[in-house]
């Protein structure tokens, strides 16, 4: 295949330190492609007044596809103060670069599988029958509707005139709220289109079909959130019954699917939610298979922008250690993700499998694989550092 061009954002932190090894990974198997870093992060903040500059859109916006360690936010005041003094007073003001990549190219689909590893031992184990210990091995995938609902920061507290006034007009607000003094009122709506809700069931159930999962699960609430929650299964319902009659649709609340993530996990296939559901349930089932030491992402715009992200953050803490301690195989396999995205599947399965090896093998293992509290002596206790398992990894490739 041609040679890819591939936009590098490090960001903050980890983030920087985790990416370095995935390409260390995707060189060592094979994969032909020239980096071009882009500047994005708390740096970039500080010295311009933007964590992320139009030169790094433009970039992306060029070479279209994107892999992103992580970033560093802060509350607004800590940004203030860090802010280079030449620049103190000027209006800048602080947003995450991440959320700000998202709005920019609209990357309305988000994709988190959460995929055991075989000799993990972060995975989730559960009790049987005649008490016995089970494993169950997850492997579900998540689709989160990323630009949408309560995260799309259409929010008011003592909300103006107008606001409340067309609150005033629905009969269960006046009822229940319409004795509450307007200035303490908080309101923060959750918004859903037709077009985005279609979008990422369409990319659930395409999912679906292309890799061989036989259900699809939507992931809301439709008997108590009719509006929001009933539009994505109704128009869940429609597609499965028009064009992918043979994937099974099934439907869970929420909370229920709290519970049964800890009791049947294994039942679950391809889900998709809304953006706060399925920032839940994402973490939620990342959980069961080692947390943010797994946890890959993808993301997608409409016109062929995809950023592959860890979904943890620059954990600041660990980002100083003399020897880094923190687990690469997130941000690896976020790699994958883009490999398979690009049609590289034999340099994909190449590499996971080698994490798998390295995994099943079980010598080496970064510190949180084994329980520890994240410290320097981790290293002198008999975890891998960051670039021992990925020296493992690349060992494995090899083989
Ligand atoms: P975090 O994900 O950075 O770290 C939380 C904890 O998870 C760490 O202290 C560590 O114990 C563990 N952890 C994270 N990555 C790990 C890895 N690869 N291997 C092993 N353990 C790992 O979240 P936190 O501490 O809430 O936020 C730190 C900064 O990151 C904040 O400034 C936050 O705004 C930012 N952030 C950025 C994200 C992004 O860039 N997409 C996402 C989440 C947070
Ligand atoms: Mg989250």
């Amino acid at each position: 295949m041609a040679k890819r061009t591939i936009i590098v954002l490090p960001g903050d932190g980890i983030g920087a330190i985790v990416l370095e090894q995935a390409i260390r990974v995707l060189n060592a198997a094979g994969f032909d492609a020239e980096y071009i870093h882009g500047d994005i992060g708390w740096d970039f903040w500080r010295r311009e007044g933007n964590p992320l500059p139009g030169r790094t859109l433009e970039l992306i916006e060029k070479h279209k596809i994107a892999l992103f360690g992580a970033i560093t936010s802060k509350p607004n005041d800590e940004a203030k103060a860090e802010l280079n003094p030449s620049l103190q007073g000027k209006g800048f003001t602080y947003s995450s670069p991440i959320v700000g990549l998202r709005q920019y190219f609209n990357l309305d689909i988000c994709v988190r599988p959460c995929k055991s590893y075989k000799g993990n031992p972060l995975n989730f184990i559960k009790r049987g029958k005649g008490n016995t210990i089970e494993e169950p091995l997850i492997d579900v995938v998540i689709f989160r509707q990323n630009t949408e609902c309560l995260y799309s920061g259409v929010e008011w507290t003592n909300p103006p005139e107008k606001v409340y006034q067309a609150f005033l007009t629905h009969p269960k607000f006046r009822e229940n709220f319409g004795q509450v003094p307007v200035e303490e009122l908080s309101i923060s709506t959750r918004i859903f289109t037709k077009k985005a809700t279609s979008r990422i069931l369409m990319a659930a159930f395409e999912h679906a079909k292309k890799y061989g999962y036989k259900s699809v699960t939507v992931c809301e609430k439709p008997n108590v959130i009719r509006e929001t929650s009933g539009l994505m299964w109704k128009l869940a319902k429609e597609i499965q019954k028009n064009q992918f009659p043979d994937i099974k649709l099934i439907n869970t609340n929420i909370d229920a699917q709290m519970m049964w993530l800890t009791k049947n996990p294994e039942d679950y296939e391809v889900i998709v939610a809304g953006n706060m559901f399925g920032d839940i349930a994402s973490d939620g089932f990342a959980g069961l298979i080692g947390g943010l030491g797994f946890a890959c992402s993808a993301q997608f715009s409409s016109d062929g922008i995809a950023v592959f992200e860890p979904t943890h953050g620059s954990a600041p803490k660990y980002a100083d250690f003399e020897v880094s301690i923190v687990n690469p195989i997130a941000m690896i396999e976020s790699a994958c993700m883009m490999l398979d995205y690009l049609g590289e599947k034999a340099i994909c399965q190449t590499i996971r499998k080698a994490i798998a090896d390295v995994i099943i093998e079980g010598k080496i293992r970064t510190y949180d694989m084994m329980k520890m509290q994240g410290r320097p002596e981790v290293i002198q206790n008999g975890a891998a550092s960051t670039v021992q398992m990925t020296d493992a990894i690349i060992s494995k490739l090899k083989k």
